[in-house]
């Protein structure tokens, strides 16, 4: 992780620092565990979206950020500083981006279960485009608007069937799957929409899965919506607006990942003689690579056949290895040379699934020391719980030598306040 460095302090550690602050004396702040983004890691993903699209003579394109990745409001502000959309899947997540000051123009409401009441309240914020995935939604849609006296705009997610090559979890664009509509059936479903008076046929949406590494799943599944696109055409159904989604995969080890500039000519390449407006969806690439989580030792716990670690953070706070098996690079704060052995790290919380990372080879830690989980930016504080009624963690925004809370620790009190 970029803005995530050692270095030898003046007594002569060697220290892991967030930008220009010690981690340690954040922790020693805020108390553990914390997750923390650096502000220039997360200014940088977004603009090299951004000036990737430049440099491929994009002008009409919107970045949506996935606020599904991590919705802190104080995140998404800075985004919405930068000049971003949003893709939300949820009338919270709209509610969080126009809190945020995302103009409603920006957003784009997908997802593939909306109910009535969040169409409405999307269509009463004034967000316009909807990528719809059904055809019953497609019905409700047009029933809501027409009752609102809007149009909303309808853009189709498809289903390209193209395997994303990435964990069978997160794959999202395989026939089978619940996402979107067979690609087959996508002209019946324009031609019925575009007698619907609550819509006005707008664009065509797809997002084929997380955490991709490679381009040719993104080559093959463009090219099928740009054969779409010419089909549509043919039958004098104008689509203004293109909607790649997001997907782009970062490293957590050392997978080699998709540079951007590659993706956004990729973009070019399909779309250049075409007169579209253009969107994407990064979520995990603009904020998985700017969050740590910060950990405390609590016990080392040798057994029969392994020694486990037990930490201060646990599934709950970040559920991804217990949930994809996913990989977080373990990091101490302070790097010793001490020996080294082999442990699981695993939290407090009542799961067996409950480890967060599994046969690490780590200095031998000692009570209290401090670990950091890397790459925990995206979908981590975000799909955290109260499970075993444990607070939810902080999250501390760093600028350079300066930090601040951007979301605080509950109260037990707090948490009891809707009961
Ligand atoms: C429609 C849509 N767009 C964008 C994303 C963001 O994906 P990622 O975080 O992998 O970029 C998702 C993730 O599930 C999605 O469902």
């Amino acid at each position: 992780m970029k803005y995530l460095t050692y270095r030898i302090t003046q007594n002569n550690c060697n220290e892991l620092f967030i930008e220009d602050l010690p981690i340690r004396q954040i922790a020693k702040e805020v108390g553990t565990p914390f997750y923390c983004y650096s502000q220039q890691n997360l200014i940088e993903n977004y603009k090299t979206f951004e000036e990737q699209l430049k440099n491929n003579n994009f002008n009409d394109f919107k970045i949506c950020y996935a606020i599904k990745a991590n919705f802190n409001l104080h995140l998404v502000s800075l985004l919405s500083d930068l000049g971003s959309g949003i893709d939300a899947v949820s009338a919270g997540e709209i509610f969080v981006a126009l809190k945020a000051g995302i103009s409603p123009h920006k957003i784009v409401f997908a997802g593939v279960g909306k109910t009535q009441e969040e169409m409405i309240f999307a269509l009463e914020n004034g967000v316009e485009e909807f990528s719809v995935e059904s055809l019953p939604e497609m019905y409700l849609l047009n029933e809501v608007a027409t009752k609102l006296n809007k149009k909303a705009k309808f853009s189709l997610r498809v289903n390209p069937n193209v395997d994303a090559k990435t964990h069978q979890k997160i794959s999202t664009g395989k026939k089978g799957d619940k996402f979107g509509v067979d690609i087959e059936q996508a002209i019946s479903i324009y031609e019925t929409a575009s007698k619907l008076s609550g819509l006005e046929v707008y664009g065509i949406a797809m997002h084929i899965g997380s955490q991709i590494t490679s381009l040719e799943p993104f080559k093959k599944a463009f090219a099928k919506m740009r054969q779409l696109f010419e089909q549509l055409q043919q039958k004098n159904i104008v689509i203004h607006s293109l909607d790649f989604g997001g997907g782009i995969g970062i490293t957590y080890r050392d997978e080699s990942s998709i540079e951007i500039a590659s993706y956004c000519k990729l973009l070019k390449d399909v779309t250049k003689d075409l007169n579209v407006k253009i969107v994407i969806a990064p979520g995990r690439a603009i904020v998985g690579n700017a969050g740590v989580l910060v950990t405390k030792t609590l016990f080392i716990k040798p057994t029969a056949v392994k020694n486990y670690l037990i930490v201060d953070s646990a599934i709950n706070d970040l559920m991804r290895p217990g949930l994809y098996g996913s990989y977080h690079e373990v990091m101490p704060v302070i790097k010793s040379n001490q020996i080294m052995d082999r442990f699981d790290v695993a939290g407090p919380v009542c799961e067996s699934t409950d480890v967060l990372a599994h046969d690490r080879l780590l200095n031998t830690p000692k009570i209290n020391d401090l670990l950091v989980f890397c790459s925990a930016g995206a979908y981590g504080s975000s799909m955290a719980s109260e499970y075993n009624f444990r607070k939810l963690v902080p999250e501390v925004l760093v600028n350079k030598g300066q930090f601040k809370i951007i979301r605080r620790r509950p109260s037990y009190d707090e948490m009891l306040r809707l009961y």
